[in-house]
């Protein structure tokens, strides 16, 4: 039997750092199914498809592989056999993610990919609907949190560090708008699991933050 992890959460928790680095303690493979929606999104920025003019975003999809490959234990998106990891991580594909990610006909489309990883490996899969609906039933689920500050800083420390001009402000803006569309779509919204452990790592550094995560799921296992 294969043991999946849901790690949920809003967007600059640190649920990609934290759950790769979890992963690797535990030897399972790390899924970040966020990389899927903002592959879709870069699609239409590409194709100048409105990001949330869902008739012609419907349309598109016949025209779109999105596949993941795992060289190591490092996730590549690709879209149509091109490797988009790098590309699909600009503020403008995070947020081109997550209007199609309000698409019911873009959740469909992505959906059987995740489970199918899910059945054959030992995963943790990071996103915003895992625990709720891709694999509910996960035998561990944790809703990963932190204030929008803190959480902004985060993401705009790593911005910089890539060499990106966006400024604190915009970046808390940025983050604010997705929690906001992302919590209150109607298909798959954003919300922790019943059955979830919530962990608020606002005042936890990375270290601290991963060794909870492993110690959570190594009790359930
Ligand atoms: O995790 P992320 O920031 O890379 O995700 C980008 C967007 O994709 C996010 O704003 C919402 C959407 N998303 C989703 O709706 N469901 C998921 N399981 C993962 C991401």
């Amino acid at each position: 039997m294969v043991v999946n992890v849901a790690v949920d959460g809003p967007a600059g928790a640190g649920k990609s750092t934290i759950s790769r680095a979890a992963a690797k303690e535990l030897g399972f493979i790390y899924v970040d199914t966020g990389a899927l929606y903002r592959a879709v999104g870069v699609y239409a920025l590409r194709n100048g498809i409105g990001t949330k003019d869902s008739e012609n975003i419907e349309k598109a999809l016949k025209n779109i592989v999105v596949e993941l490959k795992f060289v190591g234990d490092v996730q590549h998106v690709f879209l149509n056999g091109e490797d988009v990891s790098t590309e699909i991580r600009t503020p403008e594909a995070s947020m081109a993610a997550s209007d199609v990610s309000a698409i019911p006909c873009v959740r469909a489309f992505l959906f059987d990919l995740q489970r199918d990883i899910a059945k054959k490996n030992n995963c943790l899969m990071d996103g915003r609907d895992i625990g709720t609906v891709v694999l509910p039933d996960a035998k561990i689920k944790i809703f990963l949190t932190a204030s929008a500050e803190e959480r902004a800083k985060r993401r705009y420390k790593e911005l910089v560090e890539k060499g990106a001009k966006d400024t604190y402000e915009e970046v808390l803006a940025d983050l604010e708008k997705r929690d906001y569309q992302d919590s209150r779509r109607e298909i798959a919204p954003l919300k922790p699991a019943e059955d979830s452990v919530i962990v608020d790592t606002s005042d936890y550094n990375f270290d601290e933050a991963k060794n909870i995560i492993v110690n959570i799921i190594k009790e359930r296992i």
